[in-house]
């Protein structure tokens, strides 16, 4: 038997090609991180002590118990006994899908999505189905084919609120009903919650997986709502036990533990929590306020579905002209980048559009001189 492989992740190797070569990246899912001078000016006094007192050894497998403490805080029922601390969200997904699934499994995932929430999937030797999110339908998840698309062998249902390129949230029922349907299933629900905090209205915020059922699972990270991609700081949280064990012993072998530094920062991060995410709400809705113009303005040529929650969209380019050509175009002329479908697998003409980077306001203004140089004004 041969061994299977795992398919390139097409949006990172497109990072890793232009994210540090380019002048604007107008496709960016972070929101634009804080300097460290910035983040270590919000210490409280232990957690300042913490940081200077550090010491560069191994941390605790399970993540520093302050860190922990913090992070259950976010969750209503979650203690941080429930909570398992990863470098990034992507270790968190990767040891995931490997302790859940195997050959025989199955996984409903929604799509488009990030690669690696149905990739590892399949790589850990599980039959994959892609639920697949429609525009016309505002990227929403359909209840009635999501229970069509269960088997007896589906052991994990992944969706990703708010999401990521689309910027869509189930409503609070339509929640209700898919976490009623993995219960029925007996599968794991896993909630991909990265963009959690971002939502446009407060009240549209979902519960979070951990606390809507034992068999659901949140994974965070502090890379997205809180801004701080470089500490590489995720978690799973989740009631299931079980599930947090397997998990714990699968992280011995890829990165043991967490970075020391990144755990005090995120523990100042957390407990700053309503300044940090009131900066990148700010952020958020300052670029928002412009990119609802641009759309009017541009109604001929781009459309989208307004995201109800996260820092990024999934624009449609009208009239004919093929998005990879020219999203390649433009990022040859004017330096601003936009992730084409294609990237995430997508055949339409849509693309990820990103406004929380500081920048946007000059990348949006690139970005439409060259649309008004280049594309026709009516389809
Ligand atoms: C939906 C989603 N999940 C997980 C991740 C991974 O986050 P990180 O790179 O911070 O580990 C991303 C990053 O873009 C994402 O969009």
């Amino acid at each position: 038997m041969t061994a299977m492989r795992i398919e390139d992740f097409e949006l990172e190797r497109f990072f890793a090609r232009y994210e540090f070569a380019v002048r604007h990246l107008l496709c960016a899912s972070d929101v634009e991180g804080w300097s460290m001078a910035d983040l270590l000016a919000l210490a409280d006094t232990e957690s300042a002590e913490l940081w200077h007192d550090l010491r560069l050894g191994y941390t605790e497998p399970l993540g520093h118990p302050l860190l922990r403490r913090e992070i259950a805080s976010l969750y209503e029922t979650v203690t941080e006994d429930e909570v398992l601390v990863f470098s990034g969200a992507e270790e968190a997904i990767f040891v995931l899908a490997n302790v859940l699934l195997g050959p025989g499994d199955h996984a409903i995932v929604g799509w488009p999505s990030y690669q690696s929430l149905h990739e590892v999937a399949r790589f850990a030797g599980a039959e994959v189905t892609l639920h697949e999110l429609r525009g016309e339908d505002g990227w929403t998840i359909d209840v009635e084919r999501l229970r069509g698309e269960l088997r007896p062998s589906t052991k994990l249902i992944v969706i990703n609120a708010p999401h990521n390129p689309t910027g869509s949230m189930p409503d609070l029922s339509t929640f209700r009903a898919i976490v009623d349907l993995a219960a029925d299933a007996g599968a794991t629900l896993l909630v991909d919650e990265v963009y959690r905090f971002l939502e446009r209205d407060p009240l549209d915020r979902l519960p979070a997986g951990a606390d809507a059922a034992p068999h659901g699972a949140s994974i965070g990270v502090m890379s997205k709502s809180f801004a701080l991609a470089g500490v590489r700081i995720g978690w799973l949280a989740t009631h299931d036990a079980r599930l947090l064990d397997a998990a714990a012993r699968f992280k011995d072998y890829t990165t043991i533990c967490a970075s020391a530094p990144s755990e005090i920062l995120s523990i100042i991060a957390l407990r700053a929590r309503d300044v940090v995410l009131g900066r990148s709400r700010s952020i958020v809705e300052g670029n928002l306020a412009l990119l609802d113009p641009f759309f009017e303005r541009q109604a001929g040529r781009f459309r989208w579905v307004r995201p109800r929650g996260g820092p990024v969209g999934f624009p449609e380019l009208l009239g004919g002209v093929p998005i990879d050509r020219f999203a390649e175009d433009l990022v040859e002329a004017a330096g601003v980048l936009l992730a084409p479908g294609s990237i995430f697998g997508h055949r339409a003409n849509h693309f990820r559009l990103g406004f929380g980077r500081t920048d946007m306001p000059q990348a949006l203004e690139a970005f439409e001189a060259f649309a008004d140089r280049t594309l026709p004004r009516d389809r």
